[in-house]
């Protein structure tokens, strides 16, 4: 359904800082949501250079902007200039999404909690699950902790860089020390779901992990969401294997985001058609 579009002397303003911003589907999939819900409010991107960061920041808050996205490359660089972080953001140390208080800007981030809603919403339970994370950039940090907080019974780590993955693993034990988290095992023990964060599979036909431990997984899911079908989910879905790719992540995230903003329930539809469109556009290109 088509809603009014209500722009006026009281609209609120919401948006996306990062660099660059201009592939971002946010600004779409948040101003249709507002608008669904007769929100009068539009999201903007506001790309920035890094000196710049700051002064967006004081400008954003005399402009009465009421809550923002961050990305690439501001996630860690915008926690020293915030005066309040959320438990899992300073966990993460990074943040996705930042609400104006009364206090000052407050960051959180909705990255891991956006994925292992998306997977709840799919039925898929994680408690007590074995999971095999590729991946220890920032991404897998944000699902490790939320798997972590969903009561995943075993993280395995496997990247490239090994201390990486190292630090990870030290800040989840530090985070929680009962939890059974392992890094770049010589052998495998049975594992219920494969996840891969790295970026790998983007760009043509590579595939994280060895075929076997893909193969002996139940469900293999990829963040990645452009391309749709990476090789590592062509690999598992021809083998019988429940798969997932980004997008539900993609989704939840910015759902989280309106959610934390507005206090109101996400039009979760509206901002699914809203991404399956702007992603349809950029396959197109
Ligand atoms: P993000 O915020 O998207 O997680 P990131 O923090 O740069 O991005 O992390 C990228 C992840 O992809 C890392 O785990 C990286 O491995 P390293 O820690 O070894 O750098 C992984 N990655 C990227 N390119 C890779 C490649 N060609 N092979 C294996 N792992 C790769």
């Amino acid at each position: 359904m088509l809603h009014r579009l209500t722009i006026n002397g009281k609209t609120k303003l919401y948006g996306i800082v990062g660099n660059p911003v201009s592939h971002s589907f946010s600004p779409e999939m948040q101003t249709h949501a507002f608008q669904h819900l007769d929100l009068n409010a539009v999201y903007l991107p506001f790309p920035v250079k890094e000196p710049d960061l700051s002064k967006l920041l004081d400008a954003f808050w005399v402009m009465g902007v009421q809550g923002f996205n961050v990305t690439v490359p501001y996630k860690e660089k915008i926690v020293g200039l915030l005066s309040e972080l959320s438990e899992e953001a300073r966990f993460l140390g990074s943040v996705n999404t930042v609400r104006r208080t009364d206090q000052g800007w407050k960051g959180f981030c909705t990255d891991g909690f956006g994925f292992t809603r998306a997977l709840t919403i799919k039925g898929i339970a994680l408690q007590g699950k074995n999971i095999v994370l590729l991946g220890a950039g920032g991404a897998a940090k944000a699902i490790s902790f939320a798997l972590a907080n969903a009561g995943v019974n075993q993280i395995v780590i496997i990247n490239r860089t090994q201390e990486k993955a190292s630090d990870l693993q030290k800040r989840l034990l530090d985070f929680n020390p009962s939890l059974n988290v392992s890094v770049n095992p010589t052998s495998h023990s049975a594992h219920d779901i494969l996840i891969n964060s790295t970026s790998v599979g983007m760009n043509g036909e590579d595939i994280p992990a060895a075929a076997e431990l893909v193969l002996s997984s139940q469900l293999v899911i990829d963040i990645i969401y452009n391309p749709p079908l990476t090789a590592l989910l062509k690999t598992a879905k021809n083998a019988g294997i429940a798969i997932y790719n980004g997008i539900d992540m993609l989704l939840y995230q910015g759902v989280e985001a309106f959610e934390i903003w507005t206090g109101k329930q996400a039009p979760v539809q509206v901002m699914f058609d809203s991404l399956k469109k702007s992603l349809a556009f950029a396959q197109e290109m």
